[in-house]
């Protein structure tokens, strides 16, 4: 088995074929939906709320991104592992951003980094890829940048549409080799669609973009709360979860665990 490269993907496109991904955070999830076949799996900064227990994915650190993009890719054999460049890790230009692309590539073993912004990282993108280091961007809503936009529907209007179709043309341009849309309307995600040669990988952006990314925590209700409108929960591990952690705790406390087969002599 070899992994799944960033040719595979482009030739996806060209095929007209649709594909997943899921973020993972940790060696053992990320080789069940290796197994499973999900063909890229992204080492999210998603991990600061889902993962990590910070209130949003600013905080995140590279060194975090490092350990944790270090276990998915131990994890996998065939996936394509994509590493989040966590806020602060970029911002200060192409320079910076390749030295913190680089501990991801050498030290964690990642086939390929993302980061946030159209325009405004083009020259980040174009350094890395010239660099050999492929580049997933990610424009919409960026979560990084929440304490200045919120979190709220991006590309609404015909001003804010025309910029996301810049934004999108900028990171192809830039050599990006897919680009994330989240949280855009779904007509203006089936226009970048058909406009861009690259892959667009719809979250919240409706059933047009060319590959689907969910939160794995999302996805399979590990995530407590009110999900988002565009989650679809394919099971429910919190229940499944709980309801082992108290079936154990009663068997300890009322002495049937553990009996004779669970015992050594
Ligand atoms: O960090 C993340 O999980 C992401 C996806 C939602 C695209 O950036
Ligand atoms: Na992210």
């Amino acid at each position: 088995t070899r992994r799944i490269t960033v040719r595979d993907i482009a030739a996806a496109k060209e095929r007209g074929e649709k594909w997943p991904m899921l973020t993972a955070y940790d060696a053992m999830t990320a080789s069940v939906f290796d197994e499973a076949g999900i063909p890229v799996i992204l080492v999210g900064d998603s991990a600061g709320n889902c993962h990590l227990g910070y209130e949003t994915t600013v905080p995140v650190t590279l060194d975090e991104m490092t350990m944790l993009s270090a276990a998915v890719v131990r994890g996998t054999r065939r996936s394509l592992i994509v590493g989040d460049l966590p806020f602060g890790s970029y911002q200060e230009g192409p320079v910076q951003a390749l030295r913190s692309a680089t501990r991801l590539v050498k030290e964690a073993g990642v086939q390929a980094v993302k980061l946030e912004g159209g325009e405004r990282s083009h020259e980040q993108i174009r350094l890395l890829v010239e660099s050999g280091i492929p580049v997933m961007a990610h424009i919409g809503l960026t979560p990084q940048s929440v304490n200045a936009m919120g979190y709220r529907v991006q590309g609404r209007g015909e001003e804010a549409a025309a910029q996301l179709l810049r934004d999108a043309k900028a990171v192809q341009d830039a050599g990006a080799f897919a680009v994330v849309l989240e949280l855009v309307p779904a007509g203006l995600a089936a226009e970048v669609t058909r406009t861009l040669h690259i892959p667009t990988v719809g979250i919240g952006a409706g059933a047009e973009t060319d590959a689907q990314v969910l939160v794995w925590t999302d996805m399979l209700g590990l995530t407590g709360g009110r999900l988002p409108k565009f989650v679809k929960q394919y099971a429910d591990l919190r229940a499944v979860m709980g309801n082992a952690a108290k079936a154990f705790a009663e068997d300890v406390v009322g002495g049937t665990f553990p009996l004779e087969e669970h015992s050594v002599h």
